[in-house]
């Protein structure tokens, strides 16, 4: 029995699969200690409420949702505490609220589960009112530094290299070029993995570069072997071919990626008469049961995070390392964005199987 720690639990920024099984192994790992686990509602929000809003965690309640999508414990990835919109309209920092939370709840930690942003402003808070701070790396972007695997990643991977695999006949069937826009931010990582294992024959992520006239070139080829179809997969965040960002606004002015992949259907189709069709996958990739690399990486960040507390190792992120977890400083991690690098084993498996991937020396 170890010398009955409380911590506390939170899922910060967009959800994924993969977060309840972290949340599980947590629980597990932390009840073995024999110690008290405290799940935050609503991220930063729960703290921020009176009285902080939480759930005492057991075993019973834990285990059925090893399968289960979404958060148990609910997200948000609105409203940073040190500059919070309030309902008239102005911007308050709220930090000190939320670190009262955190000393109300008697907390001796506190896990945040969240990606670089999320893991920002925990940490932030974390110095600011002395939150004893373990972090957990998750996102489908896998854009947090040092890290090889964020949670929810792989099972976003396999839902976009599904889609791609179902894309495959239909394309066949129409003779048609089919376009998958897919998201990972301002990352490729989601679609240079699925494009391979999902067979496309054109990758574009926004960090290399692309030339329109390459691509149908590529269609060409392939119309010229007798292959009558095409599969392009592409990052939310690909620009059009003169660099501009391709975004959404909702009636809020807020600003998300979306819509690159009709822009290059109209493009391809007005150069050489294609017909093209689009499907943009959107938050298909974050939802639903987690696969087993999910589970497995949740699992072993979850007892990872919960021996750091016991070591007392605060302001340390766990990462995924030729396949061990080791801690790292939050700081170093957040500090180090994560794109498509270009030495990366995929991009050498995309150049070398023929897959265009942009202008760039293949
Ligand atoms: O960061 C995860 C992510 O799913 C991105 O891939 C995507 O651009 C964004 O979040 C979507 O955010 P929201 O859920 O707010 O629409």
């Amino acid at each position: 029995m170890g010398k009955g720690k409380r911590i506390g639990i939170l899922t910060s920024g967009g959800d994924c699969s993969g977060l309840n099984a972290a949340i599980r192994a947590v629980v597990h790992c932390a009840n073995r200690k024999g110690w008290e686990v405290l799940g935050i509602r609503q991220a930063t929000l729960g703290l921020m409420a009176r009285p902080p809003q939480c759930i005492k965690l057991e075993i019973d309640q834990v285990d059925p949702l090893l399968t289960s999508g979404g958060t148990m414990l609910e997200t948000t990835n609105k409203g940073d505490p040190f500059a919070f919109p309030m309902p008239d309209g102005s911007l308050r920092d709220r930090s000190e609220e939320i670190i009262a939370g955190y000393h109300q709840l008697g907390l001796d930690a506190l896990i945040g589960i969240g990606g670089d942003g999320s893991l920002a402003i925990l940490r932030r808070l974390a110095q600011k009112g002395g939150i004893n701070l373990v972090g957990i790396p998750k996102t489908i972007d896998n854009d947090i530094g040092i890290t090889e695997h964020a949670i929810g990643f792989d099972t976003a991977v396999n839902i976009a290299t599904e889609a791609l695999d179902r894309l495959h006949f239909t394309a066949a069937s129409h003779s048609r070029v089919m376009i998958l826009e897919v998201m990972g931010r301002d990352a490729g990582h989601i679609a240079i993995a699925a494009g391979i294992a999902g067979g496309a024959d054109v990758i574009l992520i926004p960090e290399i570069p692309y030339s329109l006239d390459r691509i149908c070139d590529k269609i060409k080829e392939r119309q010229e072997k007798g292959k009558n179809y095409c599969l392009i997969i592409v990052s939310e965040a690909v620009r059009t071919q003169q660099g501009q960002a391709v975004t959404i606004a909702n009636r809020f002015g807020e600003f998300r990626y979306g819509g690159i992949s009709q822009y290059l259907a109209d493009q391809i189709s007005a150069r050489i008469g294609a017909e093209t069709r689009v499907t943009v996958l959107g938050h298909i990739q974050r939802g639903g049961t987690a696969s087993p690399l999910d589970r497995l990486v949740a699992a072993a960040f979850g007892v990872a995070a919960v021996d750091l507390i016991e070591k007392e190792k605060y302001d340390y992120m766990v990462t995924w390392q030729n396949r061990r977890v080791l801690a790292v400083p939050i700081a170093e991690a957040i500090a180090q964005y994560r794109s498509v690098n270009l030495e990366d084993t995929l991009v050498k498996t995309a150049c070398g199987l023929g897959i265009y991937l942009g202008d760039f020396f293949c």
